[in-house]
């Protein structure tokens, strides 16, 4: 069988990592994030990618392609499952780009969802992450001004282009994450992707 995809998008802040682990505890979904991997991979001894990983994570700018899509794809293999929330991908055209090159016929893509949130809102979640403690070198004013950039720069385009194509869910991801992932299981329902055990 073909794994199946959803690719979830969102403002940094906008809360992708919360929702997909509810989502994958209750649809069966492996919570693959792009970000998480790279930061597992610049942590990892001996990583020729460590340092280049450690700047574009600071400056809020996004890894070469060839990176991350071997991340996810090896992730991918090792879950030996076949249902996918790729979490912060593909986050510009080299992201997309390279899935489509690398994976388009070794992954169905069901849609995309995506959490709608204020920068405002975003930022103010941001920071108190930073401030209980995330330990992330980007969870600060300096690295959210930059990554709000590239999200509206380069991701919005991405998003466009699924959205023109008919394949975007979209929530508001304004309220708690209750109130949000109501609206998810919606999507869901509605997707015809019945619940599977994890
Ligand atoms: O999604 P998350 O906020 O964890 O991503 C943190 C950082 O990881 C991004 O700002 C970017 O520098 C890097 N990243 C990337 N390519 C992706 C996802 C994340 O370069 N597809
Ligand atoms: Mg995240």
């Amino acid at each position: 069988m073909v794994p199946e995809v959803v690719f979830v998008l969102g403002a940094p802040g906008a809360g992708k990592g919360t929702q997909c682990s509810l989502i994958s505890d209750e649809f069966g979904f492996v919570h693959l994030s792009a970000g998480d991997l790279l930061r597992e991979e610049r942590q990892r001894p001996g990583s020729e990618f460590g340092e280049m990983i450690e700047e574009k994570i600071c400056n809020g700018q996004i890894v070469p392609v060839e990176v991350t899509c071997s991340l996810l794809h090896k992730a991918m293999q090792k879950s030996g499952k076949t249902r996918f929330l790729i979490d912060g991908f593909p986050r510009n055209k080299d992201n997309l780009d390279g899935w489509e090159r690398v994976m388009s016929d070794k992954a169905k893509l069901v849609f995309v969802l995506f959490f709608e949130c204020s920068r405002d809102k975003c930022t103010e979640r941001c920071l108190s992450r930073g401030a209980a403690g995330s330990g992330r070198s980007d969870d600060n004013l300096e690295s959210l001004q930059k990554r709000f950039s590239t999200y509206l720069n380069d991701t919005m385009p991405i998003i466009n282009h699924y959205d023109q194509q008919g394949l975007v869910r979209r929530v508001s991801a304004e309220h708690s994450p209750e109130a949000v992932f109501q609206s998810v299981k919606e999507v869901f329902g509605k997707s015809g992707l019945e619940r599977i055990a994890n």
